[in-house]
């Protein structure tokens, strides 16, 4: 059992846009849901209320730290709860496993949650010092700090670039190879800071961090393959739904929905098709659905949430 430091259970994770998740996840009783992002458990405690008596829930999280903190605040549910600590790149070998297929509903809540934020020692933040590290699992092998420290200029800024969408990333990627060896968090953010011009909206290390987090965690490519396995295991009528938090994910996520709701992805170019690429989703929401005004002032983590929904169309392949 992974001990909780009292900082981490003192800030609380609110999970977002809730309703909206259990309506476009259409929990039914007694349904069979995997939560691919069990953080808390905030949103598997939802899913398990609205899909009582008999709903089965499959939480997954890469971070043992929110697998043993979800597994005290699902307690009450106590048979209806699998939780296993394990990447959703092994998405469809989990579920597989635990006998979740073919499953009712698929959620994704994509990022990090404010217990990793504020958790001291994971590196995530760049307000409080910390070493290098923004890894979600300790079994991971690159952490932040071997990136910082190891690759090339032109690597580093290209990822921050790329990850982060950085305009400055060339600039940012100069001094922090000038300042080598970074250790910590905070002596990364003032290196940042001195290499960005002026003053923007956001704190100057806000991309930069966000850049490192996905290519530590491989999260694009991560996406992809576990967006691809949700939908193989889906049964007919079965729900996908994809909260995200970045234009980045969000945009493949939207292209996802948009080829596998397709029967041709043949070119525009191409007189004949000649993919035989069959629709296996049906889009239910036409536009992302954004937090209220009131979830967004009463939870500030939620606004840049985008959540998009989809329903498996056919026969399992
Ligand atoms: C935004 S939080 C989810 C919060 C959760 N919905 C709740 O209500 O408490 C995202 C969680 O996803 C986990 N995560 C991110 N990428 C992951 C991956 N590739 N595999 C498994 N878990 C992942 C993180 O460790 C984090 O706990």
């Amino acid at each position: 059992m992974v001990a909780i430091s009292p900082r981490k259970a003192a800030s609380v994770h609110s999970p977002v846009l809730t309703d909206e998740v259990v309506e476009r996840l259409a929990v039914e009783r007694g349904g069979r849901y995997i939560d691919c992002t069990l953080g808390a458990g905030g949103h598997a405690r939802l899913i398990l209320e609205a899909g009582a008596p008999g709903a089965m829930l499959l939480g997954i999280d890469a971070d043992p730290h929110a697998v043993a903190l979800a597994r005290d605040n699902l307690k009450s549910f106590d048979g209806d709860v699998h939780l296993v600590n394990a990447n959703f790149r092994d998405l469809e070998k989990t579920a597989r496993e635990r006998t979740f297929v073919p499953v009712h509903g698929v959620l994704f809540d994509l990022g990090i949650s404010s217990m990793q934020l504020a958790e001291h020692g994971r590196g995530f933040s760049f307000q409080s010092e910390a070493a290098l590290d923004m890894r979600f699992s300790p079994e991971q092998e690159l952490t932040a700090a071997d990136i910082i420290n190891g690759y090339d200029e032109s690597e580093i800024a290209n990822l921050i670039w790329e990850y982060g969408e950085e305009r400055f990333s060339r600039r940012i990627a100069k001094a922090i190879v000038r300042a080598r060896p970074l250790q910590t968090t905070t002596a990364l953010a003032a290196v940042i800071a001195k290499a960005v011009p002026g003053r923007g909206k956001i704190n100057p290390a806000t991309r930069t961090f966000q850049a490192l987090r996905i290519a530590v965690n491989d999260e694009l490519r991560t996406l992809e393959s576990a967006l691809e396995q949700a939908r193989r295991i889906l049964g007919p009528g079965g729900r996908l739904v994809v909260i995200s938090f970045h234009s980045l994910e969000d945009r493949i996520v939207k292209q996802f929905l948009q080829r596998e709701s397709r029967d041709c992805i043949c070119p525009p170019e191409t007189p004949l098709c000649i993919c035989e690429h069959q629709a296996t989703l049906r889009i239910i929401t036409r536009r992302p659905i954004t937090p209220t005004r009131e979830e967004q002032s009463t939870n500030p983590r939620s606004r840049s949430a985008k959540l998009r929904a989809a329903e498996r169309i056919g026969e399992d392949d």
